[in-house]
Order: C-alpha cells, then structure tokens, then sequence
C-alpha cells in the first residue's frame, strides 16, 4: 500500500518503519513524508534518504481546516491508502479524518485510555503505576481515542527518571508501529465497533 509519513520532530518511529518497509515485511511504500516543522530530524532523514519529504508551514494557512485541506490535497495527489502519524504533534481535524477514514495510524506512549494527551511517560510515572507501555490505534475525531490495534507492556522502575521510562517504551513502539503497518498493509486488521480483531 502506499504510506504517507507525518512527523514534527525526531521521527524514530519512522524510521523503524521505512526500515520494514526497506527489508520487505511491509507490503508497501513511503510515497511522501510531511512535517508541520522546517527543521525537523525525521523531514531531514526522509530527503536524504531519497523520499519525497514535504514541509507544510501552518502560517501560510487561516485555520487548521485550511491547513488539513492542503495535506489531503498532497497525500490524496501521491495516492495516500495509509496515513501514519509519527510524533506528528497537531491536531487534525475532521476535513482530514473524513478523507482518510479507518485509514489513518498513530503512536502513543502510554497504554490507553490511560494517559491520553502530552507528556504520557511522565504522566504515568507520576500517577505511579507499576506497568506503563505503548499504544498503535486508528485515528478518529477524538485525541488517542480510537480503536486499539497494537500495544506492548513495560515495567517502570522505582529508579525512573522520565527520559529512561520514555527509552524503554520507545523500544517497544519501534517493535509495535511497523507490525501494525505490516497488519494493515497485508489486509489483517477488521474492525468491529471499537474492537480490532487480526486476521
Ligand atoms: C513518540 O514517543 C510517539 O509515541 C509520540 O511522539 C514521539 C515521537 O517520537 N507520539 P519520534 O519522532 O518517532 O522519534
């Protein structure tokens, strides 16, 4: 299928998936990766690695209606089939949502429903629960709400600080995006109200 890539910063998790991408285990391709940030590590990656890598800049748009309308535009030109939002840190907005329904993925570092928003690591780590980890789900009008795909588990250490907790989940979501990448693309994932079941 082809994949579209949206990012805002880092893009580790990008990258872990072009690399399943590269070695065969997703059936697909990067057709474009987009950022909201001129300078973002992932948008720098994605150039010189030969992708196409797109900087959409929100101050040249009114509204975020006018901006998602400019990123459909893009991701339908390329012949987006999958979206996926890779620490991309807007909001998007129904216009975007309704274009790309049940076909939009994203990566959350926390075990939902618990600690949605930002800064879930330290969210949990504050909360004090002796388990935290991450979370690969469809993407629909509300923040890290939609239907559960993917999640992995780690401990949290008495010892933790939040960059190390981070670390441990951010291992885990390398393993868990591109395996979700790689159910979608080859067809396995069917949705039954807010259940995903894996073929
Ligand atoms: C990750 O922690 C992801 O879970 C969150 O944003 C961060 C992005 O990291 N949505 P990277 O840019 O993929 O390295």
């Amino acid at each position: 299928k082809k994949i579209a890539v949206l990012l805002s910063g880092r893009g580790s998790n990008f990258i872990s998936i072009k690399k399943a991408v590269d070695d065969g285990s997703i059936n697909g391709e990067i057709v474009v990766v987009i950022s909201n940030k001129a300078d973002a590590k992932g948008l720098a990656f994605a150039r010189e690695n030969g992708l196409d890598g797109v900087f959409v800049d929100p101050k040249q748009f009114e509204s975020r209606e006018d901006y998602d309308r400019e990123l459909v535009r893009i991701l339908k030109e390329k012949g987006t089939e999958l979206v996926c939002l890779a620490g991309f840190m807007r909001i998007i907005s129904p216009v975007f949502i309704e274009a790309f329904r049940n076909r939009i993925l994203n990566i959350h570092p926390s075990l939902l429903p618990s600690f949605k928003g930002l800064d879930a690591q330290k969210q949990a780590l504050e909360f004090g629960v002796r388990f935290a980890g991450c979370t690969v789900h469809f993407v629909d009008e509300e923040m890290d709400n939609g239907s559960i795909i993917l999640q992995a588990v780690v401990p949290v250490e008495q010892t933790d600080t939040d960059d190390d907790l981070s670390a441990r989940i951010l291992e885990q979501e390398h393993k868990i995006y591109p395996e979700a990448v790689r159910l979608f693309c080859a067809d396995k994932l069917r949705t039954e109200g807010r259940r995903v079941f894996i073929n």
